[in-house]
């Protein structure tokens, strides 16, 4: 059973099993998805599936394929071989994570497995998503997270055809970016003394070649990255580092508290968001750059008019701005995260939204109420049935869910609050007919999955619980 589910899969009596003389054939342009198959079925399976001119497995790449859309993707298992064909390579990735998923299960661990058969069942399936935003957004700014954790959260991504990463690289609490020009925004603002009294320093910051490498390990898997620089609100680790940017006459440090601070760019800071945007522009390739415009407490006008500003640096460059609220600018894409009224406004006006609403789709709310949940958000419970049913007015690009990092710290913690509701979003957003009873049959057999890659999964979180 293949998560998220796919549009057609009509089996075959006759599948393939790859062994040591299996090797693979590529059209020109399909040499990454070769190597993405290679080397995520390399650590358990040991295979070497070397690209040769000849090959049982076959992955080709054409354009003039028609029908499968900028992601779809058509795979067909029999006794000679497997044949792995889409018109990008993002589908091209989706196609080997859908190769990975009907190996045995053992094929996802991280060392090597022997006595198992790498049999493929004779399948033909023509898969294409429903939805063309199917985001995840990762908090990097609250509590900093580690290269490593990063890729395998892109890892984890990929295995469920997830496609956009959100990352939240600047707060009040850490500037997760190294801006050259700027360099206390990474070695001020990058560090908060505490966290809530606990007298623990907190802090890190990626380097340009860290970002740019996520960038790329992105992109082989089919997910582009947004970044997010917060503007005007959710500024004050900047302004510890420059304070003049600031509204407030006097320096503050990096704050050490959770909530809505009342520290802001002023409009004379729009200069220094242009430098910024520009090194963000050259490490992130991407046609979206999120500039925050959440929980400001400037007047409405000047928050409207910077954020304008802002989005108006990026639309002459070629890229479209994203923020939390809507910017005055129907060329800014919107991410209702209160209410769908938020969606329906944008929609009206022609803007393009991607829905992120509180309710279904912040995993840093607890996801159940149950005593063994670790403290989250307080105010709501967000289960996984929740994410599943995330409202998607007609129109919506996608959705996305999003990753706080207030309560959370660990990768461990991460992925127990992540898994299994990204699983639940993933499914609704790409399968054509998302439903709620075919997927927690489908999540009871893809746990097998989850627990060889070792993601927190905790049996009494089971997703049928709150049906
Ligand atoms: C938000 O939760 N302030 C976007």
């Amino acid at each position: 059973m293949i998560v998220p589910e796919p549009t057609r899969v009509v089996r075959r009596s006759k599948g393939f099993t790859l062994d040591c003389g299996t090797s693979v054939r590529v059209t020109p342009g399909a040499e990454p998805a070769a190597r993405l198959l290679r080397s995520s079925l390399r650590p358990a399976t040991g295979l070497p599936l070397p690209i040769a001119d000849y090959g049982q497995i076959v992955i080709a790449l054409d354009a003039k394929l028609v029908g499968l859309g900028a992601e779809g993707y058509a795979l067909t298992v029999n006794e000679h071989g497997v044949l792995l064909r889409a018109g990008t390579s993002a589908g091209l990735a989706h196609g080997v994570q859908t190769l990975r998923q009907l190996l045995p299960v053992e094929t996802l661990r991280s060392s090597r497995v022997s006595d198992v058969d790498w049999t493929l069942p004779g399948v033909d399936i023509r898969d294409v998503p429903r939805l063309p935003w199917r985001g995840f957004m990762l908090d990097v700014a609250r509590h900093f997270q580690p290269v490593h954790v990063v890729r395998r959260f892109i890892d984890l991504m990929a295995l469920h055809k997830l496609n956009v990463l959100h990352l939240h690289l600047t707060d009040d609490q850490g500037w997760r970016m190294p801006i050259p020009s700027r360099p206390l925004l990474t070695s001020i603002g990058g560090w908060r003394t505490e966290t809530n009294g606990d007298g623990t320093p907190h802090g890190g910051a990626y380097t340009r070649g860290e970002l740019e490498g996520l960038v790329a390990h992105a992109a082989e898997r089919g997910i582009r990255i947004m970044p997010e620089i917060e503007m005007p609100g959710h500024a004050r680790a900047a302004l510890a580092a420059y304070p003049d940017l600031g509204i407030a006459p006097e320096p503050q440090p990096v704050w050490t508290r959770w909530g809505i601070s009342d520290s802001a760019f002023g409009m004379h800071a729009l200069g220094f968001v242009r430098e910024v945007l520009a090194e963000v522009l050259e490490v992130f390739p991407g046609e979206y750059i999120h500039i925050g415009g959440d929980e400001c407490l400037l007047p409405a006008e000047v928050h409207g008019k910077f954020l304008r500003q802002a989005g108006k640096y990026l639309l002459d460059r070629g890229r479209v701005p994203a923020a939390w609220e809507p910017t005055g600018d129907p060329r800014a894409l919107v991410m209702p995260w209160k209410d769908e009224s938020q969606a329906s406004a944008a929609l009206e006006r022609g803007q393009a939204v991607v829905m992120a609403p509180h309710t279904s789709t912040y995993l840093d709310y607890p996801q159940s109420d149950g005593p063994h949940e670790p403290a989250g958000q307080p105010g709501f419970v967000v289960t996984t049935r929740d994410v599943y049913h995330v409202p998607l007015p007609d129109g919506v690009l996608g959705a996305q869910c999003q990753l706080w990092t207030e309560h959370a710290r660990t990768r461990e913690h991460l992925e127990y609050l992540a898994f299994p509701r990204l699983v639940a979003l993933a499914d609704t957003l790409w399968s054509q007919r998302p439903e709620w009873q075919g997927f927690t049959t489908r999540m009871r057999h893809h746990s097998s999955r989850l627990a060889e890659l070792s993601v927190p999964a905790d049996v009494r979180r089971e997703p049928c619980e709150h049906s």
